[in-house]
């Protein structure tokens, strides 16, 4: 098996060693290309380029295979829990028992937020997108926690991971609370992660709010389902905004931001919307001709993606877990699980989506459940973010740990004018 790649360019021969990893593709490392040559190489979207090494996360896309540190997505999500996930993202191995019983109260006990950090909810409008507040809170808490900030000292490093991990939900549910009106919910040390959350969204001072542990393990899995997802366009940025140096929560803010768009975590909120306005099986033709028109801009939101030419295994988990919740909650033929089952039967079947290889993503079915849950769609991203949340912050860690890391600065195809001479403004 050779260990070099030959390019010719301009008449010259140019050699690039291959770096092969332990399974999945192998790369040419073309990092001197420039200085040698004087040319760039070209990859609008990324789509053959891998930005950096990494242990945490592996995708075959053409087998549906996800991996976190080795562990099939299937397996962590029907044996494991959310924040064991964490310690495995983190650390490269699931905890031993000690292990865990000294994690998890690292986590409960930095669930609290800053008392003036709640004043930044009053600044915006009852009806602002919870994913507005979530960028703005996320990135307000590097004014806060002034302890935890110098990335070069591993120990405000780990500090910082761990308010992330234990304060997102708190966020995430205070945003929902003040979306609503109600009294903000104070986290519980008493309840588990994923439950907390819940009671922290869903409990009011009034009486008391019972934990549904069917429900509170369902969402546990769909946090295990979206914890991390290999160099992604939000993990991207976390690691492109961390190789400037900045602090963790501004990195963290800046993921936020990037997940937001519905070509990418905001497709779950994007994709129940479209699962409404389809409304019926019989309206759903109309909507497949739509998404295969190319003078149309309308996609099947929740369909396809980039790395994944085969069923996304999240997505089938996904699908699993909302007939799940579905019945643990006693509905019947939900109108929009059938009309998702049959969309997906139909698109499966037509040659469009065949050819292009396009099946359902995680975002597919997830809102499904989240509506039965309770969740406004609004807060489907928020839930995306803070599930992801500790993959950005794993990524992040990898990154910042590795000796050769150095600032990301990609160039240019430049097509704008040659130099030119300015104008005075009487002769324009
Ligand atoms: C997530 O990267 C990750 O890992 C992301 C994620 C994670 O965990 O971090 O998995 C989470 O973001 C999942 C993806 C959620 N987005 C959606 O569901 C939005 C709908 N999907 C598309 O917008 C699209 O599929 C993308 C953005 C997901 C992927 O886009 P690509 O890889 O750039 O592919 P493309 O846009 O070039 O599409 C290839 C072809 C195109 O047709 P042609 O121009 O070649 O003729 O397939 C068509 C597209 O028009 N196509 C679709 C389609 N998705 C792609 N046609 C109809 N409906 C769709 N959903």
């Amino acid at each position: 098996m050779n260990d070099a790649a030959k390019l010719i360019y301009d008449g010259k021969e140019y050699v690039f060693p291959i770096k092969r990893g332990s399974v999945g593709p192998s790369v040419l490392d073309i990092s001197r290309f420039f200085q040698e040559s004087g040319a760039f190489t070209y990859d609008p979207g990324f789509t053959s380029t891998a930005s950096c090494e990494s242990s945490l996360t592996f995708i075959d896309g053409d087998k549906g295979v996800l991996l976190y540190r080795g562990y099939p997505i299937e397996q962590l999500a029907e044996h494991g829990d959310f924040l064991e996930t964490c310690f495995l993202l983190l650390y490269g191995d699931l905890p031993t028992l000690k292990q865990k019983n000294e994690f998890v109260p690292l986590i409960t006990r930095h669930t609290m937020l800053h008392e003036q950090l709640i004043r930044f909810y009053q600044g915006f409008r009852r009806d602002a997108h919870p994913m507005s507040i979530m960028v703005a809170v996320v990135g307000a808490l590097s004014a806060f926690y002034h302890d935890s900030i110098d990335i070069n000292d591993p120990k405000q490093r780990v500090l910082a991971t761990l308010r992330l991990i234990a304060k997102m939900p708190t966020i995430a549910a205070t945003a929902y609370k003040y979306s609503v009106g109600h009294p903000y919910v104070y986290p519980r040390n008493d309840l588990d992660y994923t439950s907390n959350f819940l009671h922290m969204c869903f409990s009011v001072p009034c009486e008391p709010y019972d934990i549904n542990p069917v429900l509170s393990r369902a969402l546990d899995r769909i946090f295990i389902l979206h914890a991390d997802h290999e160099q992604n366009a939000s993990t991207s940025t976390v690691r492109l905004a961390g190789s400037s140096g900045a602090n963790p929560f501004a990195c963290i803010a800046a993921g936020i931001a990037c997940l937001w768009g519905p070509a990418h975590g905001g497709a779950n909120e994007a994709a129940l919307r479209m699962l409404q306005q389809i409304g019926t099986p019989d309206r759903i033709p109309e909507f497949i001709k739509r998404a295969k028109d190319p003078n149309d801009n309308f996609r099947l939101m929740g369909f396809g993606h980039r790395v994944y030419k085969n069923y996304d295994p999240r997505a089938r988990i996904m699908q699993q877990t909302a007939h799940e919740v579905l019945n643990e909650l006693g509905v019947r033929d939900d109108p929009l699980m059938a009309v998702a089952m049959e969309l997906e039967h139909i698109a499966l079947n037509d040659e469009y989506f065949i050819q292009k290889r396009l099946y359902p993503n995680v975002d597919f079915y997830s809102g499904i459940t989240l509506r039965a849950l309770g969740f406004p769609l609004s807060m489907f991203t928020v839930l995306f973010a803070l599930a992801r949340s500790i993959g950005w912050i794993a990524q992040w860690k990898e990154m910042i740990e590795d000796p050769r890391q150095k600032i990301g600065r990609p160039r240019q195809l430049y097509t704008g004018a040659a130099p030119r001479d300015y104008i005075p403004l009487e002769q324009r």
